[in-house]
């Protein structure tokens, strides 16, 4: 994770700050432990625990609500599973957090819609003794996220670069290469984390001359997808193939997600032209069905189960005041603080490895018997 920290050079001045080793940092709160008073206290095990998802952008994200519905409860605890919306966003997850601490919830786990526009509702429950937990997403420029679980997200980035070369070399045996750089929303802290990643495998095939960004853009600004959104993804691919794809031929796409890759291979289908080498991430049923199809080449296995467990967990040691426990104290500064994280492994998936990776997934599992 230490690459992390160094590797500022493609962030966006707000993400750069978050991941930075040396961005500002007050000298109390970079602990390991993070904990505050009131977790450390404890709470009673039938508490209410409030989850504030983001706008349903991905299938990830459909997918916990119900979980954490279920897996709270299983633990004994109430729950107040909440969503974004999809066009007031920001505001609806800052009143939904805002309820959730008037309703009296004893811990909040929140994946942001915005990671940069939650500090007042966070220190509203600092205020209240309410320790958060940023879920998926970090939140930003604040000492109010006491913990952070998520998929390693620099990991996925790496694993989408090294499947985009793979994945072309594998079809074409030697280059140069031909391809086009998507990244996430901008307001999603970890967008610029999966472009980083992805960047430090490519960027040396890209010094050597070995791929090409025909369109030249390269800098996150220009690759951005505002909200995550395939009409927007789709559209850039539109023209993207309009104004550098003439006689060129495209090999392949970093796409940083399963639902802008398939937005990006319906362009390029569009265009009459051969569906190049296309990263993904989620491992989306479509997505999955297009890679046992030939169509998406990789996807990245974030089983969301096993996310919405670990979070559930870190409730459970607040809950009885014990430590929480973490893997990472280092990676993860989101402007004010080093954020105590647990981080998962995300695992690459293409045909090759599909039925293997799948295995424990009843709705995914079947889809690769073939
Ligand atoms: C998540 C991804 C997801 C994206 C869009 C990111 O923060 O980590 O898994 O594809 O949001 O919903």
């Amino acid at each position: 994770m230490k690459k992390m920290l160094l590797a500022t050079a493609a962030l966006t001045a707000v993400a750069a700050l978050a991941l930075s080793g040396c961005s500002t940092r007050s000298d109390d709160s970079g602990s390991a432990s993070g904990s505050t008073d009131a977790a450390a206290a404890g709470f009673p095990a039938d508490s209410l625990i409030g989850v504030a998802l983001p706008s349903k952008t991905s299938e990830n994200w459909v997918l916990a609500g119900g979980l954490f519905e279920d897996g709270l409860a299983e633990a004994g605890f109430k729950s107040d599973v909440q969503y974004a919306g999809a066009s007031t966003t920001v505001k609806d997850q800052q009143d939904q957090i805002s309820a959730m601490i008037t309703k009296g919830a004893k811990a909040i786990i929140i994946g942001a819609a915005d990671g940069g526009q939650l500090a007042t509702q966070v220190q509203a429950a600092a205020d209240a003794g309410i320790p958060v937990i940023a879920y998926d997403r970090l939140i930003l420029n604040t000492p109010n996220v006491d913990y952070y679980v998520a998929y390693d997200n620099f990991k996925v980035g790496e694993l989408q670069g090294q499947a985009l070369l793979d994945g072309m070399k594998a079809k074409k045996p030697t280059g140069p290469y031909n391809i086009e750089l998507f990244s996430g929303s901008s307001d999603d802290a970890n967008s610029a984390v999966f472009f980083d990643g992805a960047m430090s495998v490519l960027q040396p095939a890209i010094d050597s001359g070995d791929v090409v960004v025909v369109s030249g853009q390269t800098d996150i600004k220009q690759t951005a997808t505002a909200g995550w959104k395939a009409e927007n993804a789709q559209s850039r691919m539109d023209s993207l193939l309009t104004s550098s794809y003439g006689s060129a031929e495209l090999d392949g796409v970093l796409s940083p997600n399963d639902t802008l890759a398939r937005a990006i291979i319906t362009s390029v289908k569009a265009a009459g032209k051969p569906i190049p080498i296309v990263t993904g991430q989620d491992s989306e049923v479509e997505s999955v069905k297009s890679i046992m199809a030939g169509e998406q080449y990789s996807t990245i296995n974030k089983d969301t189960r096993n996310l919405v467990k670990q979070a559930i967990a870190m409730v459970s040691e607040l809950q009885k005041g014990e430590e929480v426990d973490v893997n990472d104290t280092e990676s993860y500064d989101n402007g004010v603080k080093v954020v105590p994280a647990f981080l998962l492994d995300p695992v690459i998936v293409t045909k090759e490895n599909a039925a293997e990776a799948y295995a424990n997934d009843p709705t995914l599992e079947p889809l690769t018997q073939q």
